[in-house]
């Protein structure tokens, strides 16, 4: 059964309800607790980025399939300025902010994909999927 959950983003409440929609889901399609820890905190920093960034916009996570594959898709979309250098934007330590600049790099690293479309004034969309890993 596939399960999505829709969150808005307009206020600093809807950070914790987001990341705890992502822990939830998360452990509900399996993901071991330091997994469901990684997804959570990918999702804080998207979700603060486009607060910070963009004013608010909304967090879509669903449970996803492929080739017998389980995993988890967050979607991070918003209608603020874009992002001018994605390139740039991916670097560690890069921020326009003078914040650490370590969100969008930690986000990829913490996940297994990361898609990233941007558009100037128009808005920005990322999605990322982390998969369950069944080896270790
Ligand atoms: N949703 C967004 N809309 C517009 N610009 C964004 C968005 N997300 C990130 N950016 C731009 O990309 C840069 C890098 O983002 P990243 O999250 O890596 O760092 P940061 O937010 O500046 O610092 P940190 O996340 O470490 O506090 C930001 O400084 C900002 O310019
Ligand atoms: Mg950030």
């Amino acid at each position: 059964m596939n399960i999505a959950k829709r969150i808005e983003i307009s206020n600093e409440m809807d950070f914790s309800r987001a990341t705890l929609e992502a822990t939830k889901l998360a452990g509900r399609i399996g993901f071991r607790r330091s997994d469901q820890y990684q997804i959570s905190i990918a999702v804080s920093e998207l979700v603060t980025n486009m607060y910070r960034y963009a004013k608010g916009g909304c967090i879509i996570i669903r449970s996803i399939e492929r080739r017998r594959k389980k995993g988890i898709e967050v979607i991070a979309e918003d209608k603020g300025p874009g992002i001018e250098d994605i390139e740039m934007a991916m670097q560690d330590g890069f921020s326009t902010s003078k914040s650490l600049g370590l969100g969008l790099p930690g986000v990829k690293r913490l996940m297994d994909e990361f898609n990233i479309k941007t558009e100037l004034g128009k808005g920005t969309r990322i999605v990322v999927t982390k998969w369950i890993r069944r080896d270790v």
